[in-house]
């Protein structure tokens, strides 16, 4: 089934994620991350996605985040930088954000748009104008992949650069204009065709996560475990992500197969240490480093 059908496992290559780093490198070498999400009551999430970017790896990261909640991202740990965003009065970044990109996105490596970033107001408007207006690496997930329904989705073109989607399947399905239930009944062949169609990189998330690459081949993901089910897990992926296409961009492929890799991995150590359905999103965060060193 496996060559009939082009596929193959997550994570099996090794070349990105090596261990040790040359003894000389320093943290321009390993990428700044920006993570772009976060609405009042969401906080959390672009929180969790930075944190596990610096777990991952990379050597800087900023979350720009509402004004509003500055201070509470900022605080959750003191190597993270933070940016404030201009919002409405419901807490969501607006688009006039757009006109700030510039400065925003100065040298940074790897976007990371979407957790908490909330469908009101003008988030998605802001969200297509960022995915539109810059020509930088970018993972997209969450409220930043809602912003591309039906009639949107013909804006996402990973050609001549690195676009990287983490839809969960309810995300997927809207995407393409299905049902939840469509899409889980035919995965492989879905991911497939729109990750070749718009040359990107598609993660089809859930129980076996699929890697499917612009080329057509897919790969098939066998670590993670049902304490995964539960509101963070997504968002730490989404900054796993980043944080590997920070340091591998030349790799995007094995990168994106090795963090859904890890992810399930460190969850899988998690679930070893304690009990599955007590585990948090921010326990799997604090396991990468583990996951890190197991695989090698
Ligand atoms: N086995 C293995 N992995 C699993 C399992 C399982 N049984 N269940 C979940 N996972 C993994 C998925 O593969 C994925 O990597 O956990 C992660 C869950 O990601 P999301 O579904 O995106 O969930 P999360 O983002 O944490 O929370 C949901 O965020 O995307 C928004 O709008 C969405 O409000 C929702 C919230
Ligand atoms: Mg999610």
């Amino acid at each position: 089934i496996q060559s009939s059908q082009n596929l193959n496992w997550a994570g099996t290559a090794k070349s990105v994620t090596e261990r040790p780093r040359d003894i000389n490198s320093n943290k321009g070498k390993f990428g700044h991350i920006l993570i772009i999400g976060g609405s009042f009551g969401t906080a959390g999430a672009p929180s969790m996605a930075s944190l596990a970017a610096l777990r991952a790896g990379a050597g800087l990261v900023t979350a720009a985040v509402p004004r509003e909640i500055v201070n509470l991202v900022g605080s959750v740990t003191p190597e993270l930088m933070v940016r404030p965003l201009l919002h409405d009065a419901e807490g969501t970044a607006t688009a006039a954000n757009l006109t700030n990109l510039e400065t925003l996105t100065k040298g940074i490596k790897v976007i990371a748009i979407g957790p908490g970033l909330s469908t009101q107001g003008e988030a998605s408007e802001f969200a297509r104008g960022v995915v539109a207006q810059t020509k930088l690496p970018i993972v997209i997930d969450a409220d930043a992949l809602n912003a591309f329904d039906a009639d949107h989705v013909h804006l996402l073109d990973g050609a001549n650069r690195t676009m990287v989607l983490t839809p969960h399947p309810g995300e997927m399905a809207r995407l393409l204009g299905k049902t939840v239930k469509e899409v889980e009944a035919d995965r492989i062949n879905l991911a497939r065709k729109f990750a070749t169609e718009h040359h990107l990189t598609l993660v089809l998330k859930g129980w076996r996560t699929l890697i499917a690459h612009p080329d057509g081949s897919i790969a098939v993901n066998t670590t993670g475990n049902p304490g995964l089910a539960k509101g963070g897990s997504g968002d730490i992926l989404t900054g796993i992500v980043a944080a590997l296409l920070g340091q591998y961009p030349d790799n995007v492929a094995e990168a994106v197969e090795a963090a859904v890799y890890l992810h399930g991995l460190a969850a899988d150590l998690v679930a070893r240490h304690l009990d599955e359905k007590s585990i948090l999103a921010t326990d799997v965060i604090s396991h990468l480093t583990q996951a890190f060193r197991y695989r090698n």
